[in-house]
Order: C-alpha cells, then structure tokens, then sequence
C-alpha cells in the first residue's frame, strides 16, 4: 500500500509560488524539516515533490533512472540555449554523445589542463598583488572570470576572458539571458521579440560563427593543439566508429562553456566567503599549502598530497552546491519512500538539503571539512553527497571541475589571504547555479612571495 505525498500547507490560488521565488532553499528546507524526506509543494499551476532521503535520490536519479526524463521548464529553457549538447539531450542521442565524449574528460586525458589551472590563478593573483591595485576585489567577478578564462583555454586554446573578448561577451548575454528566462513564472512565447531576446540571438550567432570557423579552420589543418576541442574532433563511437558532426560539435563547446564556467565560479567564490570566517581552518590549510609546496607553483603531481585543500572544497560544496537542484519528470507511477508518485509529477532532488539532512552529518549547518576524511565517508551511503549529481547523468566534468577547484585554491591560498568586509553579510541568491545574493568582496592581504 502507498501513501499519499504530505503536501507543505500554502493557501490561495498561488500555493507557495511567491516563497517560491523569493526563497526556494528556504521553501524546500522548511518542507523538508516539517514533513520528512517526501514533500510536495503547490505553486500556482504546478506541483513539485522533493525527495530528500539518499536512498530515494539514488533511486531517480540512477536505479530507476529510466523513469524519469528530464522535460521539466529548466531543460526546456536551457535546450534553447545548448540544443542538443549533451546537457539538454535525452535517449540515443545523449547516450550516443556521451560515449563519445566521455573518454575526453576522463582524469588522465585532462591532467595536461593542470598547468594552465595554476597559470590562470597565478597571473590573476600578480594583478591583485600589484602595488598599484587597489586591496579590495570582488571575488564573485574574478572568479568568473578566471574559470572562463580556464574553460576557454582547456576548450578552444584561447583566452576569452578578456573585456573585450567577443566571445566571452557573447557568454555572458547568453548566461544571463538563460538565468533570467529560467526565473520567469510565465514563459514568454518564442517569438516575442524583447530588446534582450535580440540581444540572445545576436549572442548566439556570434558565438555560433566563432566556434564554427575554429572547427573548419581544424579540419582544414590550420592547427591541432591539444585541447578538449581537439580531443572531441578526434572521438570516435566505439561500436559504428563515428565522430561529431560540426553542429554537434558547436553544442558540445557551448555546453561545456555554459556547463563549466559558472558553477566552478560559484564553488570558489563560496570557498573564499567560508574560509574568510573559519580560521582554524584556514590556517590548516595554509599549512598544508607551503608544506607540500615549499614555494614552488602547483601542478597536477601535488594533488594527491593536497588532501585537506580537497576536503575544504568539498565541505564548502556540500553546504553550497553550486548545482542546487535537480529535476526530472516521472514518466509513470512509482513509490517513493512508501509514497506512490504519479506519472508527470516534477520530481526535485536538491543537493543543497540533502546535504544538510541531520541523520547523515553530525553537524549539518557548520563547516567542517573532516567530513570528508576517507573513514567518515565511507560511513555514509550514496547520495548522501552528490554535488555533481549521479548514475548516467552525472556531471562529465567533475574531475576537470575538481582538479581545477584545488589547483587554484592552492595557488591563490598560497600568496595571499581573503577577508570579508567587516559587517557585509552573507545570503543566496539561487538561479540556475546557487549564486550568492550580493558581490563577494575581499580585502586582498599578501602571504608569501611569487613562487619560483
Ligand atoms: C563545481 C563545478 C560543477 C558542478 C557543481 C557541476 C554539476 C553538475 C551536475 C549536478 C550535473 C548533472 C545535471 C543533471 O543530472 O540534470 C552536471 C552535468 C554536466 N556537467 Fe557539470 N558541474 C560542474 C562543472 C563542470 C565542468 C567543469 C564541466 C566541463 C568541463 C561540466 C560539464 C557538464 C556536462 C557536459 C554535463 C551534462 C552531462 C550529461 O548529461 O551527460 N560541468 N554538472
């Protein structure tokens, strides 16, 4: 026998969209503390059930994936911007992408990007530590701007992070755009012409022409360097031997720029905000960075000895997910936790409260990076943690995002140090990515000198 889903109480005709919109982490977390690990939530036209225990999120997201698609609002908004990258794809499309690209984001294929992790980092750090610059930067924006430079450079083999930069702008209109359309209640029609709907296309055309000349001037042999856009042209289908169309391929580079750049922006910018106010745990940190270090720069080789660097940005994902939800659509019943779940509901998985459910962390609100010593986790189930989602649809990425997570907090860690601004609080601000609600400034202060 099933139960029926406990609906969190909201009254009128709007249920609890306006919370919704103001707050939905607040939403969720207070659905899921008052009613348990199945919630259903009313928002004017739409029901949303979130599913909080671990065992339940492993079971949509990868035992019984097969009954849940992704044709929700986000994907449909995202698709119009990705097409059919391997993000906003579903059936033998998706699976045929991802076994193309998969060998290409696999660790040792991407170590090669360490240097420039490190390299990127480094030459942003000489441009705060300037003597002419002012001590006082905002973090969110040089974050962002240092993972496309990262992703532009790992993708393309170019810098597109300068001001300037056609590319990066175009990005940028289009990320904004994406965010915004994602945050609407009612979509506007595909046709309406807004001022920032012309501007999205104008992007897009650009960003299309852009990747699309790279692609031909490869195939021409104008050069190969060794980059993701490289390896994906190189990528063949095990079983029929056939690689990506020029189209395909545009989708994947867009995707992966979309995919890539923000969510490690936020994951750093968050990183800076929770050491700035845990001291003891930052000077750890930095015991662990010149130790190992000893005044060197950073590469791939160290990250093995970087163990608490590791930790901290885990820890600091695991109360920050960048990816803060997850959803899916059921294609036909299934019980949930004793609760039957009908076919088309929207089903949410959010790392964001599952990371916070008291039965699995001792301390679920505090920031302690010895969560992630290997003993304590291996006590916790699956899913208890899944910053970067899971089963077939897990993030492709998350070994290049979490190389370059530590590569470039160890490289900032190690010559200088971020405050926050006496009396600047600290909210979110969730979009697509769990952005924070105000500009991270920090006050820059030097540590140790230029590495050699
Ligand atoms: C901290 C950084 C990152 C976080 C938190 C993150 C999170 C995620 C999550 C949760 C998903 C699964 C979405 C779903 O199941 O609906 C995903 C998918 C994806 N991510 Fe990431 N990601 C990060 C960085 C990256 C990077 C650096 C890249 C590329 C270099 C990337 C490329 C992708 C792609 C292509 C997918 C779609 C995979 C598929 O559906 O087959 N991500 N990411």
């Amino acid at each position: 026998m099933s139960l029926a889903i406990p609906t969190y109480a909201a009254s009128g005709p709007f249920g609890s969209l306006t919370r919704f919109r103001r707050d939905p982490l607040d939403l969720l977390m207070s659905g899921f503390r008052e009613l348990g690990d199945v919630v259903r939530f009313r928002l004017f036209t739409r029901d949303l059930v979130l599913v909080a225990h671990p065992n339940d999120v492993r079971r949509v997201l990868q035992e019984h994936t097969g009954n849940y698609n992704k044709q929700t609002r986000g994907f449909e908004v995202l698709r119009a911007f990705l097409r059919k990258g391997l993000l906003t794809s579903e059936g033998d499309h998706w699976l045929r992408q991802r076994r193309i690209a998969q060998p290409a984001f696999h660790r040792t294929r991407i170590a090669g990007f360490g240097g420039t992790m490190a390299q990127a980092a480094s030459e942003m750090v000489d441009r705060w530590l300037a003597a002419s610059a002012p001590d006082v930067v905002d973090v969110t924006a040089e974050m962002m701007r240092l993972t496309l430079r990262i992703v532009g450079e790992a993708l393309l083999s170019t810098d597109v992070s300068h001001q300037a930069d056609r590319v990066g702008q175009a990005l940028n209109i289009t990320l904004r755009q994406a965010n915004n359309a994602i945050g609407r209640i009612v979509p506007l029609p595909e046709w309406w012409p807004t001022p920032a709907r012309r501007r999205v296309r104008a992007a897009m055309r650009t960003l299309d022409d852009v990747i699309l000349e790279i692609i031909a001037g490869r195939r021409a042999g104008d050069s190969d360097p060794d980059d993701l856009l490289s390896m994906l042209m190189q990528a063949r289908d095990e079983d029929t031997g056939e690689g990506m169309s020029d189209a395909q391929l545009r989708d994947e580079v867009m995707t992966v720029f979309l995919a890539g750049q923000e969510t490690t922006a936020i994951a750093l910018g968050w990183t800076w905000y929770l050491l700035s106010q845990h001291e003891a745990v930052r000077q750890r940190l930095h015991t662990e960075v010149d130790t190992v270090l000893s005044g060197r720069t950073p590469t791939v080789a160290d990250l093995p000895r970087l163990g608490y660097v590791e930790r901290v940005v885990k820890e600091s994902m695991r109360l920050y997910p960048p990816a803060w939800v997850i959803s899916r659509c059921a294609i036909e019943d299934d019980i949930i936790g004793g609760y039957r779940i009908p076919a088309g509901s929207i089903v949410l998985v959010s790392p964001y409260v599952t990371h916070r459910h008291p039965r699995f962390w001792v301390n679920p609100e505090g920031f302690d990076p010895s969560c992630f010593e290997t003993a304590r986790e291996a006590d916790r189930p699956p899913f208890t943690y899944f910053p970067f989602g899971g089963g077939p649809r897990q993030c492709i990425g998350n070994s290049f995002a979490m190389m370059e997570l530590v590569l470039v907090v160890t490289t900032i860690a190690q010559r200088c140090e971020l405050d926050r601004l006496p009396g600047e609080g600290m909210g979110t601000s969730p979009s697509i990515t769990l952005r924070a609600a105000t500009p991270i400034t920090m006050r820059v202060s030097p540590r140790g000198p230029a590495p050699v």
